[in-house]
Order: structure tokens, then C-alpha cells, then sequence
């Protein structure tokens, strides 16, 4: 198998390893832990936004040692380009009612938080429970509007990252790290 450092070289374009894979999954399988805890026999509704949060919804459920559900709504702000247009569509909606349920979103990244603030406001129109969120990354920055996250697996610097689900145009979703893009890439975009 390739060790991260070899795989890195298999994909041009990557500046440098952010997040190790063992650090993720030691990082996501403690979120799981206490988040399932947190639970305990309220069973909860995972609702994974697409697609960068198929990864970390993948090891964070295997992490919760509760009885739940999952769920996946794909919601589209970007297109190919790296900075915020603050337009959310929704592409894919729920399969079911949330009514009555405890929602846990589970989002990959939060940059400026205007994707996740748009899902919360959507989804308490619909009367669950409950909803908290779990964001797997956070990047320090200034933001248009607060984002009220329960959980968060890393804080991260303001810089363009690849990997473990998250794409630069579609590409780098497998890479069980997290790398930031090198800056050419990111900034022509
Ligand atoms: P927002 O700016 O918080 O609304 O971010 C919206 C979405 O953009 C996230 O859910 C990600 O899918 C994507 N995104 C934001 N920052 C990055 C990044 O650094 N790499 C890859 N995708 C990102
Ligand atoms: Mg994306």
C-alpha cells in the first residue's frame, strides 16, 4: 500500500499534507464517541450534505455506538470555482419527513458558513426535534454571519484544502488526507 508521502506525488496540484490520515481517523472516531454519547437512546437522523461530506459521514456513523439513521441532501453553491457565491440550491432533498426527529447535520467544511446556515434554516422549517451540527473542518476566518457548529472536528487556516470527500472540480475526493491545493490551482479558479 502507499504511504501518504508516496500518494501525495500521485496527485499534482497539492501544496502539502494538512491533516495525516491517522489524524482524521483518531480525530473523527473520538467525534463519534462523544457525539454517540451525547445521544445516547435518542436516536438520532444523520443528514450528510453531498458530496463532500460522504467520507466523514461514512467513518463518523461507524463511530456511534447508537442506534440511528442517515439520510443525504446535495445542495450546490459553487460550481468549479473555490471562492463563495452565497447562492444554495437545493439539488437533492431528503428522502423522508424530519418531523419530531434529532437532526445531526453532518457537513464536511465550513468556509463561510452561508451553505450551512441556509440547511439549519430549511430544516427547522420542517419541525424535527432537534438539530445540531458536526463540521469536520472549520477554516479561521471572518464571516458574513455566525455559524453555530456543536461539534467540530479541526480548525483549519483560510487556504483552499482537497481530500477525504472534499474536490477541487470533482478531483482529490479519495484521499484518505487532507491536503491543501497548491495556490496556482486555487487561484486561477
Ligand atoms: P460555505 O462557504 O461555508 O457555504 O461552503 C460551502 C461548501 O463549499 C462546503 O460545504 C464545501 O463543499 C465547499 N468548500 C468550502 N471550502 C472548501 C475547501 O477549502 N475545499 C473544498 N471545498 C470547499
Ligand atoms: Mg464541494
Amino acid at each position: 500500500m502507499a504511504s501518504t508521502l508516496q500518494a501525495i506525488d500521485l496527485h499534482t496540484g497539492l501544496e502539502n499534507i494538512l491533516i495525516t490520515e491517522d489524524a482524521l481517523q483518531a480525530r473523527v472516531s473520538e467525534l463519534g464517541r462523544e457525539i454517540g454519547a451525547f445521544y445516547a437512546d435518542r436516536h438520532p437522523l444523520l443528514i450528510g450534505v453531498l458530496t463532500g461530506g460522504f467520507m466523514f459521514m461514512a467513518d463518523l456513523s461507524r463511530s456511534m455506538a447508537v442506534p440511528l439513521r442517515i439520510d443525504f441532501m446535495a445542495v450546490s453553491s459553487y460550481g468549479n470555482a473555490t471562492s463563495t457565491s452565497g447562492v444554495v440550491r437545493i439539488l437533492k432533498d431528503l428522502d423522508r419527513s424530519i418531523e419530531g426527529r434529532h437532526i445531526l447535520i453532518v457537513e464536511d467544511i465550513i468556509d463561510s458558513g452561508l451553505t450551512l446556515n441556509y440547511l439549519i434554516e430549511v430544516l427547522r422549517g420542517r419541525k424535527p426535534a432537534d438539530v445540531r451540527i458536526v463540521a469536520l473542518l472549520k477554516k479561521k476566518r471572518d464571516r458574513p454571519v455566525a455559524v453555530e457548529a456543536d461539534w467540530v472536528g479541526f480548525e483549519i487556516p483560510d487556504a483552499f484544502v482537497v481530500g477525504y470527500g472534499l474536490d477541487y472540480a470533482g478531483k482529490y475526493r479519495n484521499l484518505p488526507f487532507i491536503a491543501v491545493c497548491a495556490p496556482d490551482l486555487s487561484e486561477t479558479a
